[in-house]
Parts: C-alpha cells; structure tokens; sequence
C-alpha cells in the first residue's frame, strides 16, 4: 500500500514512524515532508494548503491511502477533493473541520447541545464589541473566530488589554479575515487536559490524555507558543473525570455534529479544562494535536494504520485501540527567540543512538546535512515505567540534539508531577 501523509511537522513525524510499523505499507509520502521526515518517508515540495497540487500528486503517484493532519489543509477540504479523486482518507471533511475552523460555529455548537463550556457572546461589529467590554467580567479571554496558528487568543486582564485585543482583531486585522468575527468568553480557571480521540462519527475511543505546555517560558511564563512539550498520561484526567468527559462532552460532541449534517470521522482533539463546576470544553480541534500526538502514539499498542482504516470505514467499534500504562514526555528543542525572532540554518546533529525519539519538526537537508528551518526544531520522547523517568530520559535525549541557540523549558513534566504526588 502506498499511503500519502499530508503535513511537515513533528506530528506528522510521529504519525509516520507510528505507520511504518505496519508491514502492508511499501512507501510513504509526504507533502511536504521536512529534512528529518526524509529519512522516514519520501518527501516532496507539496505545500500543504496546496490542494490541487496535493490531489495531482496523489493520483500520478496511485496513492492507495492518504493522511491528513494539519488544521488548514483540512478546514480547506483536502479529504474532500482527495475522496473526490477515489482516495480513502484519514481526517474529517471541510464541513466537519468547522469544527476547529470556527470558534463561532463551535461553540454555537456547544450551547445548542448543552455541551459545558465557557460563556459567550459572540460579535461581527466592533463597536457592539466595545459596548459589550464595558459591562463584562475582568480578565476575559478574546477569540479570534478563524485560524491564527494557535495564536487567536488574548487572554485579557483588565477593560484597557480587552479593548487593546478587539480593536487589533477587528479593526487592525492582526489576524487577517480570522478576526473579522470574534468571541468573547468567560475566563476559566483549572489544569488543563488534551484528549484526542479516534471517532468514526458513530464510535468514539478516547487515546491516552496529555497534557501540553503551551507557554513559551518556566513556570509558565512568556508568550503563546505551539508547545514546548507534554507529557502523557495526564494525572489530573482521573477516571471519574475521564467518565463524565464521555458523558457530557464526547457523546453529545458527535450526536451533535451527526445531527448537524456534520459527521466528524479522523481524530477529534478536545482542549479541556477541569473547572470546579467540572470538565468544560476551551477548544476542539480537528486533527490530532502537535506536540501531543508525540506523546500519545509512542504509547499506542495497536496499529494505528488498522484505527485510521477502520475509521474510514466506519468499523471503529469492531476495532482494537489499546494503549500501554506506561508514562511519555516530549521536550521541544526551540530556536532561541521563538515564538517571535529566531535564527534558522544552523546545523542539527542528532546522534544515531537517539534517533528514533526525536521527532523532527523544522529542519530541512542541504547537501547531506540537517540545517535548522524552524522556530520549534525537533521534540525529543522518552518512555518510561514512571513520569520521574520519562522526564529524565526525554530531557536526557534532548542533551545530546545539537544546534546553535537552542532553547528548551526546563519544567516539562514538573506541574504533572506535583499533581501526581498529591494524588
Ligand atoms: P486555544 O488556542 O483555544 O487553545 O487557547 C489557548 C489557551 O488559552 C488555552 O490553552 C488556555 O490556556 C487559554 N484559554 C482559552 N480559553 C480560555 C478560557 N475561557 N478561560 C481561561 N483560559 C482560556
Ligand atoms: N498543542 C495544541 C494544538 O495542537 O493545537
């Protein structure tokens, strides 16, 4: 079988290795790709927003399965045009990929269903954004409606940082078209807890949880980055929470988009916090997350190529998705300076030893050589019987990647471990 992955990511990285375990697979693609990806799969310069290029690319190549990760391809509809073309797929179609491609819609969604969440209102005119300011709680949290690479998010302390984030999303389109429309939602507070689930759109089957470290600094500190690191499983996702989750938000999350017209099938990632009034949706997304998924499919004992397939053809029920009890942790190695200015095409040295824990996220090949070509660089995974010796191992692993300026925080893992203790 020769199977297309669309993305070039560290994700994307971690869904390959996990797929070339599966013996039926003779070649993989992908679209496009990354210089640490190309020792895992044949990579072509195919961007990923590049839908008919990607679609082109697939049919000369007789691509008998495609995967597709990445937030924009999908919310494009790359499923679609692939399906189109004869191409089974993992990953929702465009109008399922709504999902995470509108913050208005999902979370419309939400209150229609009665799926907890924060409180909302919503705004396409500025100047009712302002009015509404005037009267709300402070800190409150600004939603720009469409993607902004993880970055649509102001959480505001005060009326002056609120008005300061709306006019900029609204007015100055900081986000582009993403921000003509906005929400304005409660701040809440709790741990927070990544779950990704494989769903067919008539089962779903939770993956081990995660958590993430979405700060660019210690102590979580500094800027919103795409994340410096998780650790899986996540200790505050106990199995009272876990079975109110199922109830309250995974079930009625797909009856909702069944009853919507809107089958979700592919891995649906629910951002969830544990308030004390309970487990309320911040976000879905609908793919899997980054670095989340390299932490989650290390773990992963069955074969995840058998899960896609048996999502695609809605036999999700009948099919075995188990995962170890044991503990992972990924520490990204950053360039300095991200997720602002950063130096790229300085050399990276992974020793052979350590290679197949290290997800490759942007580095590309020149000459035969690994020359950095992102802010975040490479995700290092250790798994261990315990989270104290996942911890050491990945922050071991990451001492001996090499590339100039290279940042890491030094805490991933350390507020998972304080939550374990004190269970
Ligand atoms: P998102 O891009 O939607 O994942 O949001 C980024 C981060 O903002 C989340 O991981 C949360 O830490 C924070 N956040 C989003 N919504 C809220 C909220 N309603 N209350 C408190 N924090 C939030
Ligand atoms: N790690 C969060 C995301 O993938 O959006």
């Amino acid at each position: 079988m020769k199977v297309l992955v669309v993305g070039g990511g560290g994700r994307e990285h971690a869904v390959i290795r996990k797929l070339r375990e599966n013996k039926g697979i003779t070649e993989i693609y992908a679209l496009p790709g990354n210089g640490g990806i190309a020792a895992d799969a044949k990579c072509e310069p195919i961007a990923a927003t590049d839908i008919s290029g990607i679609t082109a690319f697939a049919v000369e190549k007789g691509i008998d399965y495609a995967v597709v990760t990445p937030d924009d391809p999908l919310v494009l509809g790359c499923v679609d045009a692939l399906e189109e073309k004869g191409i089974p797929c993992f990953g929702p179609r465009a109008n399922a990929a709504i999902i995470e491609g509108s913050k208005v819609f999902s979370k419309n969604l939400m209150k229609k269903y009665g799926i907890p969440t924060a409180r909302y209102e919503t705004f396409d005119d500025l100047d009712a954004a302002l009015a509404y300011l005037e009267t709300a709680p402070m800190p409150t949290v600004i939603k720009a409606d469409g993607l902004a690479l993880g970055k649509g998010v102001i959480i505001a302390r005060n009326l002056a940082e609120a008005r300061t984030a709306v006019i900029d999303m609204m007015q100055n389109a900081r986000f582009g078209k993403s921000g003509e429309r906005v929400v304005i939602e409660e701040f809440l507070e709790g741990p927070e807890v990544s779950v990704l689930a494989f769903t067919d759109g008539k089962t779903i089957k939770p993956m081990v949880s995660s958590m993430d470290h979405k700060r660019a600094g210690d102590n979580d500190t500094g800027l919103n980055t795409g994340g410096m690191g998780t650790v899986a499983p996540n200790p505050y996702y106990t199995e009272a929470v876990a079975a109110r989750c199922m109830e309250e938000i995974f079930l009625p999350t797909i009856a909702a988009m069944n009853a919507e017209g809107r089958p979700f099938k592919g891995c649906l990632y629910f951002g969830l916090m544990i308030t004390k009034d309970g487990p309320k949706v911040i976000e879905y997304n609908c793919r899997f997350g980054d670095p989340e998924t390299q932490v989650v499919l290390p773990l992963l004992e069955s074969d995840l190529f058998t899960i896609m397939r048996a999502v695609t053809e809605e036999r999700l029920a009948e099919t075995e998705v188990t995962f170890s009890d044991k503990n992972a942790c990924c520490v990204i190695l950053a360039s300095k300076g991200y997720p602002e200015s950063y130096q790229k095409g300085y050399q990276l040295l992974i020793p052979e030893t350590v290679r197949e824990q290290v997800f490759v996220a942007g580095a590309k090949l020149q000459d035969g050589q690994l020359l950095t070509s992102g802010g975040r660089v490479v995700g290092c995974t250790a798994v261990a019987d315990t989270l104290p010796e996942a911890i050491h191992d990945a922050y071991e692993i990451a001492g001996q990647v090499h590339f100039e300026n290279a940042y890491c925080r030094r805490d991933i893992g350390a507020r998972a471990l304080k939550a374990a203790q004190e269970d």
